[in-house]
């Protein structure tokens, strides 16, 4: 399949190696019931990215003997891995520092660790502004965890807020927190070089720099062997990862690395996100629609609809761009599902340009979106050169406006299924109903059915729908 690619054909041969299982079949291990086992809580917020990091955390944690529990009464080491994206995430993060405090005083000896975004931003003003936070540590310095508790064991303020240029924890195998047993994140690389002018993340994340492409196979084939059918591979911006063999030369762009991933097995279904609308290209649609397992559905955040603000966003894209990108996946893949992130009222954007933004969501259909208002965050661009001169007021307004005209078009978008046919992967139980399952169908909707005796999670079924609300599709399981 890659002959017409050779540098590819070398890295499958090394890849089949790989999937014999030396090189990353690292088991975590089974918690000891143990009464002196030191016991770590962590809670995630923010994006994908965060709870996969936590994930690398917990392996880096119980590779030292802790074991994890979700219980913060019971345990030794809380931490808490933070997002910065906006002010609102941080006030989350401050109110259950105020939280982890109680526990602390009921049992002295608890150490609190702030990870993540947060703890890169404000490095060690944190350890001033909130006095019981015995450790800060940043994305790339988890490897340090283990030395850090030591030294706040003694009493010491721990703090490793670098960023490094090669950091991917390519070797960590994850341990999975409140997983479903079915779907996965694989993260792909780390930081992002884009500097969208509202965005803390380049600050916080550091540079780009992608992973290694063995380890991420590697990391699917052994996900697939525990049982796992569905796995996300994750980045601030998939579309530019690059990926140099160091000892062959050999180079790996995403497009090839989705069909590396999604040739694993054709039962393993691929998703991956975020996608940047500059770098997405048609290489990535056809490898998409090539392949029955990578899920059609992309997420391909537009920000804005007019181009003025997308250019003072520094999006490196203009409406036009993003509409020719729409076109070219409805043309490769006509069943894709799209969805997007909005910022309403990025400073100086007029009524008019907001009424661009609400006719993109319109035109490209979004199947969902988050969206947002804009927040200020120091040292962006956009805090040190332009005025957030939007007043709150408005800015929740066309944030209102936003969430109105999505959830009537995630309306119609799901009121269109009705009598469609879907290949769904089991997750679980609904949320509502122990006698209905719920899973996920290509385009990323959820799906919830009555049950069917001999089914169980990580399975496939095929469900008819008969009924949408704006959020889920609901029908029965039908032969195919
Ligand atoms: N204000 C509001 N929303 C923001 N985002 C990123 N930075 C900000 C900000 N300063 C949103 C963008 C991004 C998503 C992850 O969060 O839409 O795609
Ligand atoms: Fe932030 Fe833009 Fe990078 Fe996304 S692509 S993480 S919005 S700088």
């Amino acid at each position: 399949m890659y002959n017409d690619n050779p540098t590819l054909e070398g890295l499958k041969n090394e890849i089949v190696e790989c999937k014999q299982g030396e090189v990353f079949h690292k088991e975590n291990p089974e918690p000891t019931p143990d009464a002196d086992t030191r016991k770590f809580y962590i809670e995630s917020y923010g994006c994908q990215m965060n709870f996969s990091d936590s994930e690398i955390v917990a392996s880096i944690l119980s590779e030292v003997g802790f074991q994890s529990t979700r219980n913060m009464e019971e345990s030794d080491l809380i931490l808490i891995n933070t997002c910065s994206i906006r002010e609102k995430a941080e006030d989350t993060v401050r109110k259950r520092l105020r939280v982890f405090d109680k526990v602390k005083e009921t049992r002295p000896g608890t150490l609190v660790g702030v990870l993540g975004c947060m703890a890169e931003r404000l490095k060690t003003k944190l350890l001033d502004e909130e006095k019981l936070v015995d450790l800060v540590i940043g994305p790339d310095a988890y490897r340090d965890l283990p030395k850090l508790v030591a030294e706040a064991d003694d009493g010491e303020k721990g703090i490793n807020v670098f960023l490094s240029r090669e950091e991917t924890y390519a070797d960590i195998s994850p341990m999975r927190l409140d997983s479903n047993g079915v779907s996965a994140f694989i993260s792909i690389m780390r930081g992002c070089d884009n500097m969208c002018s509202f965005c803390v993340v380049p600050f916080t994340r550091g540079r780009e720099r992608s992973r290694d492409a063995f380890s991420i196979v590697a990391e699917a084939v052994d996900l697939y062997n525990k049982g796992y059918r569905e796995v996300t591979l994750l980045g601030q911006n998939v579309d530019s990862y690059k990926w140099e063999n160091p000892e062959t030369g050999n180079r790996v762009s995403f497009a090839e690395l989705l069909e590396m991933v999604a040739q694993v097995y054709p039962d393993l279904r691929v998703r991956f996100s975020t996608s940047h609308p500059k770098d997405m290209t048609d290489e990535v649609l056809h490898t998409m629609a090539k392949y029955e397992n990578i899920c059609k559905y992309i997420h391909l955040p537009v920000q804005s609809g007019n181009s003025r603000v997308l250019d003072l966003m520094n999006r490196t894209y203009d409406r036009e761009w993003y509409i020719d990108r729409l076109e070219a996946i409805k043309r490769i893949i006509p069943d894709c599902a799209i969805s997007s992130d909005i910022i309403a009222g990025f400073c100086t954007e007029t009524e008019e340009e907001h009424q661009d933004t609400l006719s993109m969501i319109e035109l490209a259909n979004y199947s969902m979106s988050y969206m947002f208002f804009y927040s200020e965050r120091p040292g962006t661009v956009a805090a040190r050169k332009l005025e957030d001169d939007i007043p709150l007021e408005v800015k929740k307004r066309r944030l209102q406006e936003v969430i109105r005209l999505q959830t009537q078009i995630s309306y119609r978008h799901n009121q269109r299924d009705i009598g469609k046919t879907f290949k769904v992967l089991i997750e679980g139980d609904s949320k509502k109903s122990d006698q209905d399952f719920k899973g996920r169908n290509s385009q990323n909707k959820m799906v919830v059915f009555p049950k069917q005796e001999g089914l169980k999670p990580g399975e496939y079924t095929w469900v008819k729908i008969h009924d949408a609300t704006s959020a889920t599709l609901k029908g029965e399981i039908v032969e195919k």
